[in-house]
């Protein structure tokens, strides 16, 4: 066979020789060679197709995915091109304007809102901001039933793969629905705020309840006892009355004898001082009860002086100790000076009640003691230098059962007219508004322990 010039493009015509199977000018290896690229190019074709329709598939998933995505938004989503031509919005979108994405793609954005000033202003916006993200700027959109709803809006410029702006997507929530979960959750604080007034304001009435009936059980005993000599000295004074009558009237030393034995009148005067004494008793315990109540309503009064603890404690001691045994021992042990603000005269209402309570505890003892021990603690990064004062004394201690109540207004283990019960609860007071702390233990070695922290003034932290 001559040698033929292989041209791939065109093949030269096919001629039939009139021999089956044989071709005019084409030999058997060249047509063997076309079969062979056909089936090549055959292959290639299916391949190219598999893989076509894999990526086929996978773009319709995630596209499926992304109107999955943008259909469930709440808020409302717009892309559009550079120029703010409208390519995509999603369902909140539609449903918020009532218009569908055929009618809305390709008009423009800037369309979507209410009336020409935020048309204006959006353009503004986005000349200023092309290229970059606008957060929160509350805008009015026209709605489906044609009123205008301010929506706070939120634009971010889009890019392509090589960094150009392509255009924007705005996404927003109508304010209202903002503004209604504002309310709904201040409404929820409202209603919070209003239960724990109540809550408070049942507490208080609670413990004016307490703080009234414990007024009045003190006060009924004083009282009553009071009443009851009144009524005996009116007696008297109606006996004395017709005795003093006949006297004067020049009744005769007789008739004065029977007179004086029948009216009792000498029984009568041996009563009196007692009846008197009692009934100045009483008058001073009510005097008392009063005076601790007005102690014990004075707390907001205001005093911010500067004044020396450790004087306070001294004078406090030296003040209980005058109507003491000299066998009330006191043993210090505190700096020279304690500095501090507030209020001197509350501060000493303070101590003496402390000290007086320890010596009565210690009352039954052969010897009291009592032992005053004061720490100046140095200020941390958290807090200024406090000083801690404890009173330990050598008395019996407070019984379990009455270590929480030993601060409550009228808690007294007292005979009725040594003590009103009010001394910590107002010490408790004074000392909360000095920003310190008061509390009451048992000691391990016996009796009992009260300590005071206070903070100190005019100590470097
Ligand atoms: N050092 C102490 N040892 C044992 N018990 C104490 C001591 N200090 C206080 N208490 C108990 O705490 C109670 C309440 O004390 P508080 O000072 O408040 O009132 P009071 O001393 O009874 O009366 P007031 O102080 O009004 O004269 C006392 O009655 C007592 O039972
Ligand atoms: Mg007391």
């Amino acid at each position: 066979m001559p040698d033929q010039p292989r041209h791939p493009d065109p093949l030269p015509p096919l001629q039939h020789t009139g021999h089956p199977g044989e071709l005019v000018g084409v030999g058997e290896d060249v047509w063997m060679d076309v079969i062979h690229k056909m089936d090549e190019v055959y292959s290639d074709l299916l391949q190219y197709e598999v893989a076509l329709e894999e990526k086929n598939a996978k773009l319709e998933e995630s596209q499926q995915f992304i109107l999955s995505v943008l259909t469930s938004i709440s808020d409302i989503l717009v892309v559009c091109d550079r120029h703010g031509a409208i390519e995509e919005v999603n369902r909140s979108l539609e449903d918020f304007t009532g218009r569908d994405l055929d009618s809305l793609r390709g008009t423009s954005v800037f369309e979507l809102l209410a009336d020409d000033q935020a048309r204006a202003q959006l353009r503004h916006l986005f000349s200023l901001f092309g290229d970059q993200a606008l957060h929160d700027c509350e805008l009015p959109l026209r709605a489906r039933d044609g009123s205008a709803v301010p929506v706070s809006l939120n634009c971010t410029p889009r890019f392509n793969a090589v960094g150009k702006a392509m255009g924007m997507v705005v996404t927003g929530r109508p304010v209202g629905e903002l503004k209604r979960a504002y309310q709904a959750l201040r409404q929820a604080h409202e209603d919070l705020k209003r239960t724990q007034q109540q809550l408070l304001h049942s507490e208080k009435m609670a413990s004016l309840g307490r703080l009234v009936a414990g007024v009045a059980h003190e006060l009924n005993n004083p009282i009553s006892f009071i009443l009851g000599n009144v009524h005996a000295l009116k007696r008297y004074a109606g006996r004395l009355e017709s005795y003093l009558g006949a006297i004067h009237g020049g009744d005769s030393a007789e008739h004065l004898a029977q007179l004086r034995t029948r009216l009792r009148i000498d029984r009568l005067l041996g009563d009196l001082p007692a009846l008197i004494d009692g009934t100045i008793e009483g008058a001073e315990r009510t005097r008392d009860i009063v005076d601790g109540l007005k102690r014990f309503s004075a707390i907001d009064r205001e005093v911010n002086e500067a004044f020396d603890l450790a004087e306070v404690i001294e004078r406090a001691v030296s003040w209980v100790r005058r109507g003491a045994r000299d066998s009330f021992h006191v043993r210090f042990s505190m700096p020279r000076k304690i500095p501090m603000t507030g209020s001197a005269g509350q501060m000493q209402q303070v101590m003496m009640n402390l000290v007086q309570n320890a010596w009565d505890a210690t009352a039954e003892q052969p010897e009291q003691w009592l032992d005053i021990l004061a720490e100046v603690e140095a200020g941390t990064d958290t807090g200024g230098a406090r000083v801690r004062v404890s009173f330990h004394d050598n008395g019996p201690g407070i019984a379990a059962q009455h270590l929480p109540q030993v601060f409550d207004p009228f808690f007294s283990t007292k005979q009725v007219g040594k003590g009103t019960g009010l001394g910590l609860s107002i010490s408790y007071g004074i000392i909360e508004r000095h920003g310190g702390r008061i509390s009451a233990a048992n000691h391990p070695a016996g009796g009992a322990i009260f300590t005071v922290e206070l903070p100190l003034a005019g100590v470097g932290a």
